[in-house]
């Protein structure tokens, strides 16, 4: 099995429920303490030995590209300062992995972002996360998630389980047949089910992760807009599942969501009392 080298992050959302910070910058940069949301899923990939990253941009995405290239002239005056461990992490996940950048001109559905990706992740297997989602886990998510495809050699998403039915409406929910070890063979997924339809094995996709192979491709290409006119990546999921085997892992890790201000700031909290700041 071909070793999965490449992940596609797409960050060319509009971020409109954080403006105005979010005016002329990308929301992906809004800091979990003193570092990018962005980052924490960069260092996910990179831990997962994904060596090549490419991310789907738009305008004003600008200092995304920054954040992750070298500056030698601000690290030497960092070196002079004695401040160059202040930004070391970047100066790692640089060796680690190279960045690529594709741009959505229109913010037609993450699905829409991911296709803009096709010519450069060609036929290989690749990795795949939204920009706004951090999963706080002892295994990089994307390594659990390996783990099972090279054995499985399908698709696979990770999911998380919940118990409130209430709670299950308001994410897409993931359907399917169990396998055991928090493994389950994918028949069906749905945007926010009504609460007689909710996922029987309370499955939510928390935090977007997942391996895909090839097969996405002609899906996504052929499949047409669908809730409020863009194209879903979880349509096309749902299309492969029905055609292809495809899985979904109830990953071990905490999701944490950074795409609203109070998601955000509970993000914050969990991770000042993870660094003892709290
Ligand atoms: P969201 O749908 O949560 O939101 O995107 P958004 O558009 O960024 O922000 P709001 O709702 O206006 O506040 C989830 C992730 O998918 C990317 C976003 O950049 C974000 O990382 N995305 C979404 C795209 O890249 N393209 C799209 O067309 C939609």
């Amino acid at each position: 099995m071909q070793k999965v080298r490449k992940g596609v992050i797409t960050v060319a959302g509009l971020g409109t429920r954080f403006l105005p910070a979010t005016k002329a910058m990308p929301k992906e940069m809004l800091p979990v303490l003193d570092k990018p949301v962005v980052q924490y899923i960069v260092e996910e990939m990179a831990a997962s030995g994904i060596t090549e990253i490419i991310f789907v941009t738009s305008s004003q995405k600008r200092a995304i590209e920054d954040h992750f290239d070298r500056d030698r002239d601000y690290e030497a005056y960092l070196e002079r300062q004695g401040k160059l461990d202040r930004i070391q992490s970047l100066i790692d996940l640089n060796k680690k992995v190279r960045f690529f950048y594709t741009r959505q001109s229109e913010p037609l559905g993450n699905g829409h972002a991911l296709l803009c990706a096709r010519e450069f992740i060609g036929d290989e297997p690749f990795a795949f996360s939204d920009g706004d989602s951090i999963i706080d886990a002892k295994t990089p998510v994307i390594a659990q998630l390996l783990d099972i495809f090279y054995k499985k050699k399908s698709s696979i998403i990770g999911v998380q389980k919940i118990e409130s039915k209430e709670e299950m409406q308001k994410y897409g929910n993931v359907y399917g047949k169990p396998l055991g070890k928090g493994l389950y063979r994918v028949s069906e997924f749905r945007e926010k089910p009504t609460l007689e339809h909710v996922s029987p094995h309370g499955l939510i996709v928390g935090g977007m992760r997942y391996i895909l192979t090839s097969d996405i491709w002609n899906i996504l290409q052929e499949q047409g807009t669908g809730k409020d006119g863009e194209i879903w990546l979880a349509d096309a999921a749902h299309t492969l599942a029905k055609k292809k085997k495809f899985f979904a892992y109830e990953y071990e890790g905490e999701y944490f969501d950074t795409g609203n201000k109070l998601a955000l700031l509970k993000t914050a909290i969990h991770f000042a009392e993870k660094e003892g700041l709290l």
